[in-house]
């Protein structure tokens, strides 16, 4: 097979022509099966073609929502986006039990991104930092109009340092910016900053009379905003008596305390576990950042990193058990924003954001932590008690099910069949077709076969 050239000047017919004919035994197949897909609408498909390059067709992936989320005492039914089966039960089964013990409690601690201009330069260290007031006024005006708009929204840039790091890389330098973006996610907002900083820093180098001819030069690496946003953080917890915890399931108080502490703090000590035991935690996070078009990407970043910042890569979530009180908690960095990117465009996007009622990013911080730590609750929970595959095995069943074309009665009679028996696909085909062998009249007498 040959490279192709031009491939994005093709048009979408000439590029699915092009993969159909290189790729799959039945071209014709491959094409129906890409505008199946299409959506039906013209101008819907025209927008969501123009989101991504080369792009072929849509790729559907499920939207669920989570009733009874109390959250900061107002309730909410939130969206999430998620292909795997039980992450949408398991946030709803947490947030039903929160519900009558006082909910989900939040606050965003900060809401600081961070931008950097790494520079390269090899002059007195010294003579750079005495410079610095003077050049951070010049940074301040030089941008004044880029960041108009954002202080009229009582945004913009909160400070401009010099770091030095030419120990670790030689000449290496930062311009290290902090921003505040209010509802925005604000990565072209930061971006064009700092692009603009790393013009006037070369400009008042080249100038000013205080560096000498060989300080005057500087090599710009690179400008860019960083995902790891530590202090763009919220703090979502749950409380109550530790006598409320039981619930009439088969363990006491104590015991449940006893297991689920000591879960979470094997996920504190033993990275191999925090790291499931936080993309349990992404599970629910992602799924609410996909439904209200954040980058789920940036998010996912920055959350393992700050697991990390100690050194050792540990749980998200923490637990304390005081004064006969039961508290649960999750500290997120999470950068998210309401306005701009796919939020107006994306109509999937806005119906999320209606149906939460129009939060401002905080609220979505804040939304978005809940969710995730209803999700760790409910799979330690779980974990640690009947275990996880019980409510798994039940998804399992039913994808095997679907696979195997089954029908609604067929369905039925199957789970109450494998209600206390381990599933497999061979079993259940196996079951099935012995139920396929009965007369339909003796399945479900008196009902029409689907
Ligand atoms: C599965 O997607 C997520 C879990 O593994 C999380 C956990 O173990 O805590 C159930």
């Amino acid at each position: 097979m040959q490279p192709i050239k031009g491939f994005s000047k093709l048009s979408k017919a000439a590029k699915i022509e092009w993969i159909s004919n290189q790729y799959f035994k039945d071209p014709e197949a491959a094409y129906e099966l890409l505008s199946h897909y299409w959506h039906t609408d013209e101008q819907v498909q025209k927008l969501h073609d123009e989101f991504i390059e080369n792009t072929l067709t849509n790729f559907y992936m499920p939207y669920g929502v989570a009733p009874n989320f109390l959250l900061n005492d107002k309730l909410y039914t939130i969206p999430m986006v998620i292909e795997e089966s039980s992450v949408v039960a398991a946030a709803s089964k947490s947030a039903a039990f929160w519900l009558n013990r006082g909910g989900f409690k939040a606050e965003v601690i900060s809401t600081k991104k961070i931008g950097q201009v790494h520079f390269i330069w090899n002059g007195d260290a010294e003579k750079l930092a005495a410079f610095m007031p003077e050049l951070r006024k010049q940074l301040l005006e030089g941008t004044a109009d880029i960041t108009a708009n954002m202080r009229a929204r009582g945004g913009g840039i909160s400070s401009i340092e010099l770091v030095n790091k030419s120990d670790l890389e030689p000449g290496y330098f930062q311009l290290h910016a902090t921003f505040e973006t209010k509802d925005a996610m604000g990565a072209n907002f930061i971006n064009s900053n700092l692009e603009e900083f790393a013009r006037i820093l070369r400009r008042a180098l080249a100038t000013d009379d205080r560096f000498a001819e060989a300080e005057k030069e500087v090599t710009i690496v690179m400008c860019i905003l960083s995902n790891y946003t530590p202090e763009c953080l919220v703090r979502c917890e749950v409380s109550c008596a530790v006598d409320q915890l039981a619930d009439g399931d088969d363990y006491t108080n104590e015991e449940f305390i006893e297991k689920f502490t000591r879960a979470i703090r094997i996920a504190t000590i033993e990275p191999y576990r925090a790291t499931t035991h936080n993309k349990g935690i992404m599970n629910g996070i992602d799924s609410v950042v996909l439904a209200t078009g954040n980058d789920f990407r940036a998010v996912e970043a920055c959350a393992h990193s700050y697991a990390a910042r100690d050194g050792q890569y540990r749980s998200l979530t923490k637990v304390s058990v005081e004064n006969g009180i039961f508290r649960f908690w999750i500290d997120i960095p999470l950068a998210m924003g309401t306005v701009g990117g796919l939020t107006t465009l994306h109509p999937m996007v806005k119906f999320s954001h209606e149906l939460l009622g129009h939060p401002n990013a905080e609220e979505l911080m804040m939304i978005t932590a809940a969710v995730g730590l209803a999700q760790n609750f409910a799979a330690v929970k779980s974990l640690v008690t009947t275990g996880i595959q019980k409510g798994h095995m039940k998804m399992h069943l039913l994808n095997i099910l679907n696979q195997l074309e089954a029908t609604d009665m067929e369905k039925e009679r199957t789970k109450t069949y494998f209600s206390d028996k381990v599933v497999s696909f061979q079993a259940v085909a196996e079951f099935l077709k012995k139920l396929r062998g009965e007369p339909a009249v003796q399945i479900l007498p008196g009902k029409k076969q689907a």
